[in-house]
């Protein structure tokens, strides 16, 4: 089992490249489903969870050629409906594959994906999206087993909690249904966004991107004709570069990334007392962050796109420890994402919680220590804390940190750290 051995204080310098959004190109591979041609992604980060969703593709009869941070998928020789349990289980993200599964073969079986570390993750929302689509579902030995025998209909998709999966597996059914949808309370992610920019490109009539209500002309059965599509960059893990850089206090330039989809985290940043060289754009730029002398301790609540990002709770956690005061870190969106709370403390971090709240001792002393990671921004927050602390940390299960982070040691390294991936 591979671990990362990294030593601590060691200033950081010089520029890293942010890769495509792991979660728009989960996403855009499930799009994949519904093409009538050959479907070209490009920009997809080179990740396990990428592997196991072409893995799932190529297990419904798909071909997935994948290298060199490009996809290309033929969909035409798809001849199975059923996600089977072990590829599922790796990854929730699997859940995708059911709205255009059951768009284009008007019936599927999808394993229910069971929940994770970071909560029980339900799929309901999924599955009353599907059904007002005019889909019957049951569920039998642990599968979700659709049919919509005279194909989808359009309708209004009231979402009671705003889902991101939740609303582009409902864009993706409603795409080809008959008529016309409207999606209520949507999810207004980056990688819902350019999910239906992709689809308005190929002729699907969307209006409100973007927006919480988007409405869909879907093509009544008929295969989209998908243009060539470049992933946007990953916001999280640019959030998460930023704060290595401002945990190890540091000057480094992000390259690739949309600044406009980092605003809040880039405000947050600069509340809590750094200097970031950037221009506010949805263009792709790059960014900036600078050392500064005082670090002030913040609030974090967190909420869905615009609001802070869930993935970013755990590594502003990390910086927290750093800061000067008490800071507050309120996760709304998962019920169990404090997982990271107990490894930190491991490393000298000074960590009260109390349900979904937590209380961040700052100006604290990190000295190295062998931890474990639990979930995947989780894993990242230890290998930042890592980064600040005294001497030499061990971090065990970096499967997950696999799972979502292209080659983080190596970009750390590049950029001056002393991070050895070992096996135990
Ligand atoms: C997506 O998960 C992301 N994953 C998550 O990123 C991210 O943390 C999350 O959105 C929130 O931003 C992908 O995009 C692949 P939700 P998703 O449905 O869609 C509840 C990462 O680090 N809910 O927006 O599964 C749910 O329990 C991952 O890359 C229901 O109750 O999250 C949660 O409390 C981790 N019923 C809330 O809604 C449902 O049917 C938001 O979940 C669906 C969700």
């Amino acid at each position: 089992m591979d671990f990362l051995r990294v030593t601590g204080e060691n200033k950081l310098n010089g520029k890293v490249k942010i890769s495509g959004a792991k979660n728009s190109a989960l996403v855009l591979l499930a799009l994949s489903i519904l093409s009538k041609n050959i479907f070209t992604i490009q920009n997809i980060p080179n990740v396990a969870d990428i592997k196991t969703f072409a893995k799932l593709l190529q297990n419904l009869g798909a071909t997935t050629n994948l290298y060199n941070h490009e996809c290309i998928i033929d969909s035409s020789l798809i001849n199975e409906t059923k996600a089977i349990y072990d590829i599922v289980r790796k990854m929730r993200a699997s859940i995708l594959v059911l709205g255009p599964l059951l768009a284009r073969f008007r019936k599927c079986e999808v394993s229910l994906p069971g929940g994770c570390a970071i909560g029980s993750r339900p799929v309901d929302f999924h599955l009353k999206a599907m059904e007002l689509l005019g889909a019957n579902i049951a569920i039998k030995g642990g599968y979700i087993i659709a049919s919509a025998k005279n194909g989808l209909k359009g309708n209004t998709i009231p979402f009671d909690k705003i889902s991101v999966t939740g609303t582009s597996n409902a864009i993706l059914a409603a795409s080809l249904a008959k008529g016309k949808s409207v999606i209520l309370n949507a999810a207004r992610e980056p990688e819902v966004v350019q999910l239906c920019e992709v689809l308005k490109n190929c002729g699907i009539h969307i209006d409100g991107i973007g927006s919480s209500e988007i409405s869909i002309l879907g093509s009544d059965g008929e295969l989209l004709n998908l243009q060539k599509t470049e992933v946007i960059p990953d916001r999280i893990e640019a959030g998460t570069y930023l704060i290595a850089g401002g945990i190890t206090n540091s000057k480094i330039t992000l390259q690739n990334v949309i600044t406009k989809h980092l605003e809040n985290i880039i405000l947050k940043l600069e509340e809590i007392g750094f200097k970031l060289d950037y221009k506010i754009t949805k263009e792709i730029s790059n960014i900036t962050i600078n050392p500064t002398k005082k670090l002030n301790s913040f609030k974090i609540i967190t909420k869905e796109y615009p609001g802070f990002p869930t993935d970013m709770q755990a590594q502003f956690m990390a910086l927290a420890t750093q800061c000067d005061g008490v800071s507050l870190i309120e996760e709304n969106l998962f019920e169990n994402r404090f997982m990271h709370v107990n490894e930190l403390k491991r490393l000298g971090a000074k960590i009260t919680t109390s349900r979904n709240l937590a209380q961040i001792q700052g100006c604290t002393k990190l000295v190295g220590a062998d931890v474990m990671a639990t979930d995947l921004r989780a894993s990242s927050a230890l290998v930042l804390a890592s980064l600040k602390a005294q001497g030499t940390s061990n971090i065990h299960r970096i499967y997950h940190l696999d799972r979502g982070y292209e080659e983080l040691e190596n970009k750390l390294n590049a950029l001056g750290a002393n991070i050895l991936r070992l096996k135990s």
